[in-house]
């Protein structure tokens, strides 16, 4: 059987790549919805960067990762990856791609408890959970989790 390897690439984004990261935010996520004024902050300000995964073959984003910057430490606002390329280790290459940019000493991550998937994704890239925000989603508690990197 004929064996090939897709090339992804990570890049961090800038303001003209919004409508392109609104497309993926819509197409992989009922959940997760940020306004336009928010990738504006995300994509332009010094507080925020946002790294995004690209298949270089077909220019298809696969991946998006959002982090505040505070000093030394990061906090992940969110990172999502497309629905058909998960457990492919497109997350991993992300959070290792940012680590390597901006060179953190620590990053932490809230989750909802009910998000078996994203704890145990956190857990392998070697987070530890050291506290729990309740109702910090409505009705559903956080689990707050960091790695020092
Ligand atoms: C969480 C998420 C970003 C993981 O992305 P991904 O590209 O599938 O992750 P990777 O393939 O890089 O996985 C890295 C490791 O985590 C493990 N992992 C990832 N998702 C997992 C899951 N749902 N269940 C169990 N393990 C999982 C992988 O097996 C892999 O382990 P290994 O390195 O020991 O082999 C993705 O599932 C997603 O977008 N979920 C929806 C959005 C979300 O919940 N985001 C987090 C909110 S805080």
């Amino acid at each position: 059987m004929e064996q090939y390897t897709v090339t992804v690439q990570v890049r961090r984004a800038i303001t003209e790549d919004i409508s392109c990261l609104e497309r993926f935010m819509s197409d992989n996520s009922d959940e997760y919805k940020i306004s336009h004024a928010s990738w504006i902050s995300y994509t332009s300000s010094c507080q925020y960067a946002t790294f995004y995964a690209l298949c270089e073959v077909s220019q298809k984003i696969l991946g998006v990762c959002v982090v505040m910057i505070a000093h030394q430490d990061l906090d992940i606002i969110y990172i999502l990856t497309d629905k058909q390329y998960r457990m492919k280790g497109i997350g991993r290459l992300i959070l290792n791609h940012i680590i390597k940019d901006l060179s953190p000493r620590k990053i932490y991550i809230d989750v909802s408890d009910k998000n078996c998937g994203a704890i145990e994704f956190y857990k392998r890239f070697g987070f530890t959970f050291i506290g729990r925000r309740k109702k910090y989603y409505g009705d559903v508690d956080a689990l707050c989790g960091v790695k020092y990197c």
